[in-house]
């Protein structure tokens, strides 16, 4: 009877909110501030120093009710409380996502599967620390006895997008530290163009790989261990300049590398939430333990508001369910997320593999058709250079998207204002795609900058904004290790509270597979000579053989 009852207030508030969002085009955002005192209240909240501004979405207050209502009828909070105590809530693969574990205090206790999981968070960071500080402080060094001035992380999605983002993120705290590298693409050009700016003997490679198995990051590795060998590092002091990173210390074992130079991280730390994790390394070598501490704090105040706040107030939930009203209320729109801050360039791709990897899905929990659609494409580059690439067709296209703004201020003054330019630019386009510019109004400023009438009549069309484009602004203040932290831990539960309110498992990612799976085949064919198999279609096999004709005439 529970049951029943539970189902019919899920499909209750899921015909409440469907039926809302069906409405939605006839909202007038801007019209909204004076139609609904308390807006501002309700759609802006506070959140580990982060300031999340809604009122911009083409939400009413009444549907922001009825969403909440959804979450509630989705057991928002109990699913919450289930991945936040490290139940096996990644259910294909009978795992934990215990992804905050790694930024709680080491003290406390946190059991899965009979096994507290904070000593092991703790060695492992007392390991990180250490290695770090004896890099970064020459205490260690390369087999010459040289500095170690360089290091190359090998490693694809996971092992790459996070270390990356953060590492430019925070360049600015990284002046003590090596200058890192990511190799990822299994393109021989990358690794080409990277190997003639390294030198072996002050370079320490990372091999890092969750699995240990990964094709991109397994033959990179074999063609960087060559490459060190080959400069006449003798094997015994391959360890100066190698350590890995991975799940599978058998498997890295087994490769060669003694556990001296294994740093491990567990299952229960998806790929991509495993930035705090010794996926974290290449950023603690260039930032230092302290800095990354500071990362981890950020994080831990998000979770904490995450794990505390009412859902009316929860910033990632509400950041969740603006995106899952968008995907009715917009149907077919795309989600760009444009960081106005030259620092974070590197976050829409971050954020692709975190949100798009997680919710891309088809099916719910049970292996049943999802009821409503999933992840949109999410894009994006910094401000200001995409307003000189693509705002046109935010602002003028035919088709709405959404977008999320996310503001840091930059740390120094700057002598020309630039600082102050870089932030009114982001606000103005939020407001100009909100208020949008009319027909009359365009004439007249035509007349009003000295164009006749009939030409002002004629260009005017070509000017009209339509605006009633809704946005997302994220205040982030300073750009630091504890706001970088906070930030990524904020859109790390977005995502899990998506895949809760869209009732699918945001921890696995077999998409992935029959790509791989196929691209081994492909490159059987590739290689041998034989026909193309009996099973491939004629595009693919006459492709296949005209690249086999390109690769073997050079
Ligand atoms: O693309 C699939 C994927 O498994 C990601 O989920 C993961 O982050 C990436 O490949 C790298 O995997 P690994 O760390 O095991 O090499």
């Amino acid at each position: 009877m529970r049951n029943q009852n539970h189902k019919l207030s899920y499909q209750n508030a899921l015909a409440q909110v469907t039926e809302r969002a069906k409405s939605a085009a006839t909202i007038r955002i801007a019209d909204l501030f004076g139609n609904e005192p308390g807006r501002m209240q309700a759609l802006c909240v506070d959140a580990a120093g982060l300031s999340l501004d809604l009122s911009k979405q083409r939400i009413r207050l009444q549907d922001l009710s009825a969403l909440l209502g959804f979450a509630q009828a989705c057991g928002f909070q109990a699913q919450r409380d289930a991945m936040l105590r490290g139940d096996p809530v990644n259910t294909t693969e009978n795992r934990a996502a215990a992804h905050t574990a790694l930024r709680r205090p080491v003290t406390d206790t946190l059991v899965v599967d009979g096994c507290n999981l904070m000593p092991m968070v703790a060695d492992s960071l007392h390991k990180m620390r250490e290695f770090s500080r004896q890099i970064r402080d020459a205490r260690r060094s390369g087999s010459d006895g040289r500095k170690i001035t360089d290091v190359l992380n090998i490693g694809i999605g996971g092992s790459q997008l996070g270390p990356l983002l953060a590492c430019q993120a925070l360049r600015e705290h990284a002046s003590d530290g090596p200058d890192v590298h990511f190799l990822a693409n299994i393109d021989p050009g990358s690794w080409q163009a990277l190997r003639a700016r390294l030198d072996p003997r002050t370079t320490l490679v990372i091999v890092a790989s969750k699995s240990w198995r990964t094709a991109e990051t397994t033959r990179n590795a074999d063609a960087v261990r060559q490459w060190l060998l080959e400069s006449g590092i003798a094997t015994t002091e391959l360890p100066r300049h190698l350590v890995g990173i991975t799940a599978h210390p058998e498997r890295a074992r087994a490769s060669g590398l003694a556990d001296d130079s294994i740093f491990p991280f567990w299952d229960w730390v998806g790929g991509r939430f495993s930035l705090w994790s010794a996926i974290g390394l290449p950023l603690m070598l260039a930032i230092g333990p302290d800095a990354f501490d500071q990362m981890l704090d950020g994080a831990r105040a998000m979770d904490e508001h995450f794990a505390g706040a009412a859902p009316e107030r929860n910033a990632p939930l509400l950041l969740a369910l603006t995106t899952l009203w968008n995907r009715l209320a917009l149907p077919g729109a795309s989600e760009a997320v444009i960081p106005y801050c030259d620092a974070l360039s590197r976050l829409p791709a971050y954020l692709q593999q975190l949100q798009m990897e997680s919710n891309g899905k088809s099916v719910d929990m049970d292996g049943h058709p999802v009821a409503l659609p999933t992840i949109p494409v999410i894009w994006g580059e910094a401000g200001t250079d995409a307003q000189h690439s693509f705002f046109q067709a935010l602002h003028q296209g035919t088709a709405v998207h959404p977008v999320e703004f996310v503001i840091a201020v930059p740390a120094q003054p700057d002598a020309q204002r630039r600082d102050y330019a870089l932030v009114a630019n982001a606000l103005a386009q939020a407001e100009a795609l909100m208020r949008g510019r009319d027909l009359d109004t365009s004439r007249a400023e035509l007349i009003a900058s000295g164009v006749d009438e009939s030409r002002a009549a004629a260009l005017a069309a070509h000017r009209v904004h339509p605006g009633n484009r809704p946005s997302t602004t994220i205040l982030l203040g300073e750009l630091t290790p504890y706001s970088f932290g906070a930030l990524i831990a904020l859109y790390e539960h977005k995502t899990a509270a998506l895949g809760w309110l869209w009732r699918i498992n945001s921890f696995d990612q077999w998409g992935v597979e029959l790509g791989k799976q196929l691209a081994d085949r492909m490159e059987a064919c590739l290689l041998g000579d034989a026909s193309p198999p009996s099973d491939m279609d004629p595009s693919t096999a006459s492709l296949l053989q005209r690249l086999r004709e390109m690769l073997a005439k050079r």
